[in-house]
């Protein structure tokens, strides 16, 4: 099966087992915005208790709060968000169908790469054990023909974007014959700006309404609310505010199912730090930040950074944090060193003084932000694009699993009775399932074969299945079958529950951070 396919099989799998759903569904959807289901919310809440929990128990100096989706219009003037959040769109006069032009001319340099990679292929091949990539690469005049194209379009893509140029991503568009996917034609409008803040009105009355935009960012209710942190919580440089919310963009190009979307949902946290240390705190948070996403055990080759060539409006540094998704690497995390210019702006825009008094010094002066942020629908995507596996088994049947890490795995046990019309057996997997019910999220399952029970909880990720049968009236002991290893064992009922434990419980993650 290609990425491709698989990625499809992936977005099926995620409606059929109540993970993700498309939005507003009987009335044919709506575009790039996606409704989490019952499994996917569990998944999902899951994901941000071990990104709060990391944040704001394990430092001592990062606290949360929670601010509106609504904010008064000029943060967003202050921001630099309304003069500056564009995206350069392009329509196809043909197709009528409208797309980003750096994405075109991106997608466009991704398929020379992938020409590139097929000639190493086609000669790794045929030379078999003598192959030496190196001098291949250096050498093959269809490798060094496409390089060449590679490194041409990729300069000039560049000075379009350092330059803001957007009759130049016209031209680069036009010379390489880039074409609308769907009408196959170059028949292009010039490249316009668009940007990507939603609009709505406040106030009872239209005369009396005021423009308001619905937050493309979490970070600005954090930057407003900083000196009510800091005061009422008499924090001291370096602190941080973490906050986990909804955020909207009006993008143009949405697709990648919940990888781009309208609507979607941000865990950040702004960290304020004494101007001159930036660069070592953004250091130690590219760090941090990674270190989480290793600890899940997804593969440390599975993730990558990825420096800004440019940089945003309000950064001295910036990376990615980038992700192995079925679709290649792509940005899962944004980390960047945001300076002054949040709190600057705010202070100028407002006329209300935002400084820090340093105890140490005895100077007053604006502090400077290292930034998190990610997107949690990004990192739900990353979880399940890794987990899903479709296995052969020994007996000749095969398996769909998620092999989700355990502790953020929606279920993570299933009390299944073996035969569903014996009382004593349903009896005693409903006195198990009550007992387990506090610690654990789990499932009670009566119905079907054992085998047609196993495999709906391997569909969902489910860490244990735990089998009541007829001897379990006699010894007091149960099945327990591991998802991954598909291992049985048998367990005192006293001691399911340590059992689970050791394996879900989210403190034992957070204690390797
Ligand atoms: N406050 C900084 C900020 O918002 P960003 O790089 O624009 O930076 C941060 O966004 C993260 O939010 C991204 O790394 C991504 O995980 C997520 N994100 C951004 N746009 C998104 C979208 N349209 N759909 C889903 N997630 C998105």
């Amino acid at each position: 099966m290609t990425q491709e396919e698989l990625f499809k099989v992936l977005v099926a799998h995620c409606k059929e087992y109540g993970f993700i759903f498309p939005s507003s569904e009987i009335y044919d959807g709506l575009a790039a915005v996606y409704d989490y289901g019952q499994m996917g919310v569990e998944l999902k809440n899951n994901i941000k208790s071990y990104w709060w929990n990391a944040m704001t128990r394990l430092n001592e100096n990062i606290v949360g709060i929670d601010s509106c989706i609504f904010m008064h219009p000029r943060i967003w003037e202050a921001s630099g968000h309304v003069a500056a959040f564009n995206d350069p769109l392009i329509d196809n006069k043909d197709s009528k169908k409208r797309y980003r032009a750096d994405v075109l001319i991106e997608d466009f340099l991704g398929k020379i790469e992938e020409k590139i990679e097929k000639e190493v292929a086609k000669g790794r091949k045929k030379f078999g054990e003598n192959f030496d990539e190196e001098q291949f690469r250096a050498t093959n005049p269809n490798v060094q023909r496409e390089l060449k194209k590679y490194n041409e379009v990729h300069e000039a893509y560049k000075a379009a974007e350092n330059a803001n140029d957007l009759a130049a991503y016209k031209q680069i568009i036009v010379d390489n014959n880039i074409v609308c996917p769907i009408s196959g034609t170059c028949n292009w409008t010039d490249v316009r700006q668009f940007n990507l803040m939603f609009k709505t009105s406040m106030g009872s009355t239209d005369d009396t309404a005021n423009t308001i935009y619905l937050r493309p960012e979490t970070a600005q209710g954090i930057f407003v609310n900083y000196l009510n942190v800091q005061k009422t919580g008499r924090m001291k440089l370096p602190f941080g505010i973490a906050q986990i919310g909804k955020a909207f963009r009006n993008e143009i190009v949405a697709r990648q199912f919940i990888f781009r979307m309208r609507e979607f949902e941000q865990m950040e946290m702004q960290f304020f730090i004494k101007p001159g240390t930036e660069l070592q705190w953004f250091a130690k948070w590219k760090e941090n930040r990674m270190k989480w996403h290793v600890n899940l055990g997804m593969g440390a080759e599975n993730y990558r950074f990825h420096d800004h060539e440019k940089l945003a409006h309000y950064a001295n540094a910036a990376t990615d944090v980038e992700f192995k998704f079925p679709f290649g690497f792509k940005e899962l995390e944004g980390i960047h060193s945001r300076t002054n210019f949040d709190l600057g702006n705010h202070q100028k825009y407002s006329g209300k003084k935002i400084q820090y008094f340093d105890p140490e010094s005895g100077e007053s002066y604006t502090p400077y932000v290292v930034e998190t942020s990610i997107g949690v629908d990004r990192m739900v995507l990353a979880v399940l694009s890794h987990s899903y596996k479709e296995e052969q088994l020994e007996n000749g049947e095969s398996r769909v699993v998620l092999s989700i890490p355990a502790p953020l795995a929606p279920v993570k046990a299933a009390v299944l009775p073996l035969l569903k019309n014996n009382e004593e057996l349903t009896n005693l997997a409903q006195k198990i399932m009550d007992d387990l019910k506090y610690d654990f999220n789990c499932q009670y399952d009566e119905k079907d074969s054992i085998g047609k029970r196993y495999r709906r909880q391997d569909a969902i990720g489910t860490p244990f299945c735990i089998t009541v049968d007829h001897e379990s009236l006699e010894d007091n002991c149960v099945t327990v079958r591991d998802r991954d290893t598909m291992e049985q064992q048998r367990v005192p009922i006293a001691e399911i529950r340590a059992l689970i434990d050791k394996k879900v419980n989210l403190n034992n993650l957070l204690r390797n951070l």
